[in-house]
């Protein structure tokens, strides 16, 4: 079983994909995180972010793996966990650079792909439902307001203890948006077999519920 969940940054992807896919007992894959891997290896070892090959090249040599821990996924490179580290300002500012690059999104997706032929899973990301899983047993396109997704970001960045006015989060998501729909490799983009769920003024209780009430509508689970 494929459960794809596409959208824009801080759209609640992530919180909701976990939560289905422990209800469910499927894995969960963050592809986002895949990208933000990429993009912390290739900062750390002084690689330009216009480098495609280079990019490639390190990838190959330090594959992302993902492992369960204490209930908490953790995202691994080299052994390292890298969880907390990809989600700084650094590598959020940067990661629209390195997921245009088509060299990079070819390899990423062929790891995605694996990864889901192996297990039941639900992956999340922006080209799941067109790209990375076209077959997808059930696509959800999910939105939510700038201001909302700001505001969800913030809450996350001060549990984090980074501390980034409102203002510059509302602006970076509107560039990464508009990033991250306008490039040329895979843009973000509804799959038109997607159901669209606006999370705006919802809580995670009731966006879960809904996710999981579309899932068990669509298939025989
Ligand atoms: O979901 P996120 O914020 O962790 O994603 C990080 C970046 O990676 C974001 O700018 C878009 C990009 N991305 C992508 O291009 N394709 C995906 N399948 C997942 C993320």
């Amino acid at each position: 079983m494929q459960i794809a969940i596409d959208g824009p940054a801080s759209a609640g992807k992530s919180t909701i994909a976990k939560i289905v896919a422990n209800k469910l007992n499927y894995v969960y894959i963050d592809t986002g995180a895949m990208y933000r891997a990429a993009t912390l290896v290739a900062l750390q070892h002084n690689v330009s972010l216009v480098d495609e090959s280079g990019i490639v090249a390190l990838i190959k040599q330090f594959p992302v793996t993902f492992k369960i821990e204490d209930q908490k996924q953790l995202v691994l490179v080299n052994d390292q966990d890298v969880s907390d580290q990809i989600r700084l300002p650094e590598i959020t500012n940067n990661v629209s650079r390195v997921s245009a690059l088509p060299q990079v999104r070819q390899l990423l997706v062929k790891q995605q792909q694996h990864l889901a032929s192996q297990h039941s899973i639900v992956m999340d990301g922006r080209d799941i439902g067109t790209v990375v899983l076209p077959q997808a047993d059930v696509k959800i396109f999910m939105v939510a307001s700038v201001t909302e997704r700001a505001q969800r970001r913030y809450q996350e960045n001060t549990q984090r203890g980074i501390h980034t006015p409102l203002e510059t989060l509302e602006d970076e998501i509107s560039l990464r948006d508009y990033k991250d729909s306008h490039r040329k490799a895979s843009p973000l983009k509804k799959a038109t077999d997607a159901l669209e769920i606006d999370t705006t003024g919802l809580n995670i209780e009731q966006v879960s519920q809904k996710v999981l009430k579309l899932i068990y509508n669509k298939t025989n689970i």
